[in-house]
C-alpha cells in the first residue's frame, strides 16, 4: 500500500494549507456547537441551516431581479429551503407553480421527499418531483415541482414559454451539464418574453460574474414603457455564508496503482485510528462502487472484533428507494457509516455525520470524439474544484480530514483548475434534435453560456441527417423527424422504435428499448460468475443482448411478474418493474403520435433490421486474424472488444452492430448484436456503400 500521513498521527506541516487559492478549506465562523441534528425537530433543523438568515434577502432579490444568482456551500439548504421559502411568500398563489432543477434524477427524487417531509404533506401532492418516466405530481395541486433539467427542457417542446412556472431555479448549475447549459440559453430567451417570470441560479461554486454578464439584459430592455415595473434586468447575487468546520487535507506519499485497494486500505486504517464519524469515499461509479464496498466488507469480517462495526453502503443513481433511505438515516450508536459514492455526493446531496472524506481523484465523465463518432463514459480524473468540494463534505458536523489518493504535487501541479462543461464533450445528437423542436434553427447561433465545438455540431446535423431526422436544410422531416423528438429517449432508439413500426415488430422493440433505458436487469455477481452465466443460458440467444432480453421478459412475464423468479435468475426486479411501467409508458406515447403496436411474432430477422435502422452507425467488423475478439468500427476503423457481459463475448460473430461504448482500458461494446452486412447497405444506403464483399463507409 502506499504510504499515507497516517490518520490519527501528527500531519506534516506542508499539506496544513490545501492550496494556493484559499488557504485550508471553509472556515467560516460555525453557527452551533451541536454535532449533527438527530434529535432536533424538523423546523428548529430548518432554522438552524445558513441558508435561513438570508431569507428575507433572498425573498426581496428575488421581488426585484430578474435573475438572482445564489453560490452557497452545498448543505447550507439551497436546494431544500429556497423553493419553500418562495412558496411562504407567495410565488406559487393563483396556479402558479415554483420549479427546481437538478442535474440528477437520484437528487430530484431525494430533495423532494425531503421536503415533502419538512413540509408535513404527501410526496406528489403540494411537492412533487418529475424524472423521465416518473412522474410524481399532481397538476393543480403540486405547488413546488422537482424536476431534472432535461425534463424541464422536453416541458418546452408542449409550452414554449413554460408559462405554469412562476420561478423556476436552476441548481447546481457549476456541474455545466448539457441540459443545464441549454436550459440557461433559452430561459435566457423566455424572459424577454416574460417580465414576470424569475430565474434563480444556485450552486456551490459558480463564476456567479460570468453567469452574471450572461444574464445582463438590461441594455436591450432599454427600450421598456415608462412606468413599467418591469423587474431590474441586472442579475442580483448573493453568496450565503456556509458554516463548514476545517478540513485537513492529506496526501498519499508516492502515486497509487490500485485505487480501489488504496480506498480499501485507507478506509480501514480511518477505522483502526480516528475517532468516531462517518466516511464519505468518492470512487467513479457502480462497478468500483460495488467492488469496494464488497472488499471492505469482506475484510472487516475477516478482521473481526470493531471491524464488524463499519456499515459500508453504495450510493449512485440506479440504487433502489430502500437503499437511499439507509443512506440518509442517521448512524445507529457504536456503528461506523462509510459511504461509497460517485461524484452524486459531491454537491447534489448532504449526508450528515460525515467527518472523513476519502478521494481516489477520479469521477466518470463523458467524452466524445467528434471524429470517430465515439461518445464513451471515462474514468477521468477531476478538477482541483471538484477535489475542494469534495474535501468541504469531512467539515459538516465539525472539523474533519480528508485523504486524497494522489500526491500534493499531482494536485497542485497537474489537476486542472475547472472541469469542462458537458457541452464541450458531448454527442450534440439529443441537443440539436431539442433545438430543432424547439424552433431555433441557426444553432451555432444559439446565446451558449460556452459554444459547442464546431466539429461536435457538424458531426451531430450529419448523424441527424443520415437518421432521415434532419432534410438537406437541417430541418426536421416529417413525421420521422418531428416523432423522433416527441420520443424521450436517444434519437437513435427513438427511430429504431418508428422503424419498428414500419417494419411490424413494435411490440418487442419497445421492450427492447425500454430494458435499454434501465441501468442493467442483470444482479451483481461478484464471486458466482460461474452460476451466473449457466443461469443466463437459460435466456442466451443465438441473435445477441437484445433477443436475450426479450427472452427475460417473456420469462418475467410468464412468472407473473415475481420477485422470486427475478432472484433464482439473477435478474434484478426493480430493474424489471422499472422495465415494465417504461414499456407502458412507450407504448402510451406511440398510440399518441397514431402508431399502431404490432408483433413480429418470434421473427428476429425483422427486429434486427429494425435496430439496424437507428444503429447502422455502431456497426463493427471482426478482425480477420484475431486472436483476442478484436473489432473494428467500420466508420472510423476504431478498435472494440464485445463486453464480457454480452451474451456474444467470445462467440465474435463477424459483424455486429453494438448499442453503446464502455471504456476502460479498451473500449468494450455493451449490448450486442450479430448481424448480416448486406442490411447495411439496404438500412443506410447514403452511408454505406458495397465494395464487394463488404460495405464500407463512403
Ligand atoms: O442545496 P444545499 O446543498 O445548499 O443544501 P440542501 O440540499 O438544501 O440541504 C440542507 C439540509 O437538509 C442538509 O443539512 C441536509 O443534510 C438536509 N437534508 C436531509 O437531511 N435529507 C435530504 N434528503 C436532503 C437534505
Ligand atoms: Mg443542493
Amino acid at each position: 500500500m502506499s504510504k499515507f500521513w497516517k490518520p490519527g498521527s501528527d500531519r506534516p506541516k506542508s499539506c496544513l494549507v490545501d492550496d494556493e487559492e484559499g488557504g485550508v478549506l471553509f472556515v467560516s465562523a460555525p453557527s452551533s456547537s451541536s454535532s449533527g441534528f438527530g434529535y432536533a425537530s424538523l423546523e428548529r433543523q430548518r432554522q438552524r441551516l445558513p441558508v435561513y438568515k438570508y431569507r428575507d434577502a433572498i425573498l426581496y432579490l428575488v421581488e426585484h431581479h430578474a435573475t438572482t444568482i445564489i453560490v452557497g456551500e452545498t448543505g447550507s439548504g439551497k436546494t431544500t429551503q429556497i423553493p419553500q421559502y418562495l412558496k411562504e411568500a407567495g410565488w406559487a398563489e393563483g396556479g402558479r407553480v415554483i420549479a427546481c432543477t437538478q442535474p440528477r434524477r437520484l437528487a430530484v427524487q431525494s430533495v423532494a421527499s425531503r421536503v415533502a417531509e419538512e413540509m408535513g404533506v404527501k410526496l406528489g401532492d403540494e411537492v412533487g418531483y418529475t424524472i423521465r418516466f416518473d412522474d410524481q405530481t399532481n397538476p393543480g395541486i403540486t405547488l413546488i415541482k422537482f424536476l431534472t433539467d432535461g425534463v424541464l427542457l422536453r416541458e418546452m417542446m408542449d409550452d414554449p414559454l413554460l408559462t405554469k412556472y412562476s420561478v423556476i431555479m436552476v441548481d447546481e448549475a457549476h456541474e455545466r451539464s448539457l441540459s443545464t447549459d441549454m436550459l440557461l440559453g433559452l430561459l435566457k430567451k423566455i424572459q424577454r418574453r416574460r417580465s414576470e417570470l424569475r430565474i434563480i441560479i444556485s450552486s456551490a461554486t459558480i463564476e456567479a460574474k460570468s453567469m452574471s454578464t450572461f444574464f445582463n439584459t438590461r441594455r436591450k430592455t432599454l427600450g421598456q414603457c415608462p412606468g413599467d415595473s418591469a423587474p431590474n434586468q441586472l442579475p442580483a447575487i448573493l453568496s450565503v455564508e456556509g458554516r463548514g468546520y476545517t478540513v485537513e487535507i492529506n496526501y498519499v506519499e508516492e502515486p497509487v496503482a490500485d485505487y480501489l485497494q488504496a480506498v480499501v486500505n485507507t478506509v480501514l486504517l480511518i477505522h483502526e485510528k480516528e475517532p468516531p464519524g462517518d466516511i464519505l469515499v468518492f470512487l467513479t461509479g457502480q462497478d468500483d462502487i460495488d467492488a469496494a464496498v464488497k472488499l471492505i466488507v469482506e475484510e472487516a469480517q475477516h478482521r473481526g472484533g470493531r471491524y464488524t462495526d463499519l456499515l459500508v453502503l453504495p450510493l449512485y443513481s440506479g440504487l433502489p428507494r430502500g437503499e437511499q433511505d439507509l443512506i440518509f438515516a442517521p448512524t445507529s450508536k457504536g456503528k461506523r457509516k462509510v459511504v461509497i459514492s460517485t461524484n452524486i455526493a459531491e454537491t447534489s446531496l448532504t449526508l450528515e455525520g460525515v467527518v472523513y472524506v476519502v478521494d481516489s481523484g477520479f469521477s466518470k465523465q463523458r467524452f466524445y470524439n467528434p471524429m470517430s463518432d465515439i461518445e464513451n463514459l471515462v474514468v477521468a480524473p477531476i478538477s482541483k474544484a471538484s477535489a475542494r468540494q469534495r474535501a468541504g463534505r469531512a467539515g459538516r458536523v465539525r472539523p474533519g480530514k480528508c485523504f486524497r489518493l494522489y500526491t500534493e504535487d499531482y494536485y497542485v501541479k497537474e489537476m486542472q483548475p475547472e472541469g469542462i462543461p458537458e457541452m464541450q464533450r458531448s454527442n450534440l445528437v439529443s441537443c440539436v434534435i431539442q433545438l430543432k423542436a424547439l424552433g431555433i434553427d441557426n444553432i451555432l447561433g444559439f446565446n451558449w453560456l460556452a459554444s459547442p465545438p464546431p466539429e461536435a455540431m457538424v458531426r451531430a446535423l450529419e448523424v441527424l441527417y443520415s437518421l432521415g431526422i434532419l432534410d438537406e436544410d437541417g430541418k426536421l422531416t416529417s413525421p420521422v423527424g418531428f416523432q423522433v423528438s416527441e420520443i424521450p429517449l436517444d434519437p437513435m432508439i427513438s427511430k429504431m422504435i418508428l422503424s419498428a413500426n414500419d417494419f411490424g415488430c413494435s411490440e418487442e422493440i419497445i421492450t427492447v428499448a425500454a430494458i435499454l433505458s434501465v441501468q442493467s436487469i442483470w444482479v451483481s455477481v461478484r464471486g458466482v460468475q460461474k452460476e451466473f452465466d449457466e443461469v443466463k443460458l437459460r435466456f442466451a440467444a443465438a441473435e445477441g443482448d437484445h433477443v436475450t432480453y426479450l427472452n427475460v421478459y417473456k420469462g418475467f412475464l410468464q412468472s407473473g411478474t415475481s420477485s422470486k423468479w427475478c432472484y433464482k435468475n439473477f435478474i434484478n426486479y426493480q430493474s424489471m418493474k422499472k422495465v415494465v411501467d417504461i414499456r407502458a409508458q412507450l407504448s402510451r406515447l406511440l398510440k399518441r403520435l397514431g402508431l399502431v403496436l404490432k408483433s413480429c411474432e418470434g421473427d428476429m430477422q425483422i427486429l434486427r433490421k429494425a435496430i439496424i435502422a437507428g444503429f447502422f452507425a455502431h456497426a463493427c467488423r471482426l478482425e480477420e486474424y484475431s486472436q483476442n475478439g478484436m473489432y473494428k468500427t467500420i466508420r472510423g476503423s476504431q478498435e472494440v472488444y464485445i463486453h464480457p457481459s454480452s451474451v456474444l463475448f467470445r462467440v465474435n460473430p463477424k459483424w455486429v452492430i453494438y448499442h453503446s461504448l464502455m471504456s476502460t482500458d479498451k473500449h468494450y461494446m455493451r449490448n450486442v448484436i450479430a448481424i448480416d452486412p448486406s442490411w447495411l447497405t439496404e438500412a443506410a444506403p447514403h452511408f454505406y456503400h458495397l465494395r464487394q464483399p463488404n460495405p464500407v463507409p463512403y
